[in-house]
């Protein structure tokens, strides 16, 4: 049996639509959107339109903000945390960041631009939302927040952080990598200006397409990472103020945004909340199934609302050699080690490292009946 349970990595079945979409744009046209002028370049930029407003129905996006494409949720944070600072700012971030946050704030103290504070998550996964304005300094300009945890499956209370930053004048930036396509999501709840996504998650699109979306109000604000060719207002020798256009340098990512497009048309046809009820159930049943394991490690509370990823150890395995010992005998594909996330696994007390499980659309109660048997197995006769 081949059990793949790593969906917080990357969705590894996709919706038949994303092959089709893909198969039929790249078989029929295959131009370059907002380059020419005949009629099949125009096609395909419609086809980019219709994702942008795929994305807009899907997060409830207002009718003025916008939808920018980049290759990754990395990228698009990149864009937003160097666009959105000046030298002097003070930002602030959680403590269970993702090193692309963690890595770029880092980056930006390191080049004397930026100093940033870590606002502690605590070790059973909630946020201390009561405590977080202590430190809010005179130049706070940024907050970043993930989401949800991709190590834990925690979900922060974004919307309530949104409007404490707002009440501030700090500017609020999201991380929904491990949100976009899990939960349901609506951007005009989140109170924040920009929320950054990745195709390939819980979206089920291709890798090497993601984006954002931004406050038309806030994206003026906004300095641009890569300047180039745009298509339009080419007279022009420094980089156009129209959106998307401004972000969205160089030839786009067509065929992944035409993946993207069968992947969103597959969803908008699903509630969002019916899948995570049904994977939110799978992760009781995985953990009602191995909670008891002699020695077994848990981290953050379990038995709250969060996605349906399960970070653990056994104590007297190593957990790279578990994971690798799942994957070669029991066709098990988890993932071992920090995840990209030190911050998260200092929060959670694991720096050695955890095995995350991460349920997804395609998981099935059998397979978590197969991996509670293998866990067992191996947990009460290690
Ligand atoms: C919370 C979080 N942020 C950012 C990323 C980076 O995603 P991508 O590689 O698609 O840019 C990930 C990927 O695991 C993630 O879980």
């Amino acid at each position: 049996m081949k059990v793949y349970l790593d969906y917080s990595a990357t969705s590894f079945k996709k919706p038949n639509e994303v092959f089709k979409k893909i198969e039929e744009f790249y078989k029929s046209n295959n131009t370059n959107p907002g380059r020419g002028g005949y009629k099949l370049a125009i096609e395909a930029g419609k086809m980019v339109l219709n994702t942008r407003n795929q994305i807009k129905s899907l997060f409830n996006v207002g009718i003025k903000d916008h939808i920018i494409f980049t290759k990754n949720v990395t990228e698009s944070l990149n864009i937003a945390i160097k666009g959105l600072v000046k030298k002097g700012d003070h930002i602030l971030i959680s403590s269970i960041e993702h090193n692309s946050v963690y890595r770029v704030v880092e980056h930006l103290k390191e080049q004397g631009i930026i100093d940033y504070d870590i606002i502690k998550v605590r070790k059973d996964g909630t946020f201390p939302i009561k405590e977080f304005n202590k430190l809010f300094k005179v130049n706070t300009n940024l907050c970043i927040i993930n989401h949800a945890s991709n190590v834990s499956g925690h979900i922060m209370p974004v919307g309530e952080i949104g409007k404490i930053c707002k009440e501030h004048n700090i500017k609020f930036v999201i991380d929904g990598a491990q949100t976009a396509g899990s939960i349901p999501v609506d951007f005009k709840e989140l109170n924040c200006d920009v929320f950054c996504f990745t195709g390939h998650k819980y979206l089920m699109g291709p890798t090497g397409i993601g984006g954002f979306i931004v406050k038309d109000d806030i994206a003026k604000d906004i300095d641009t990472l890569i300047d180039g060719g745009t298509g339009s207002f080419s007279e022009e020798s420094t980089m156009p103020k129209v959106l998307p256009d401004r972000f969205e340098t160089g030839t786009l990512n067509t065929i992944g945004i035409a993946g993207l497009n069968g992947a969103l048309t597959y969803l908008l046809n699903q509630d969002i909340n019916d899948i995570y009820v049904k994977e939110k159930e799978m992760h009781d049943r995985l953990y009602e199934g191995i909670r008891d394991i002699p020695g077994i490690i848990f981290y953050g509370d379990m038995e709250v609302e969060k996605l349906p990823v399960i970070s653990f150890n056994i104590k007297g395995l190593d957990s790279g050699e578990l994971a690798g010992i799942l994957d070669y005998q029991y066709g098990i594909m988890t993932r071992s080690g920090l995840h990209c996330s030190p911050l998260a696994h200092e929060t959670f007390n694991s720096l050695d490292g955890s095995i995350r499980i991460s349920i997804g659309h395609f998981s099935t109660n059998e397979e978590i009946d197969y991996v509670v048997d293998i866990l067992n197995k191996l947990g009460n006769y290690k």
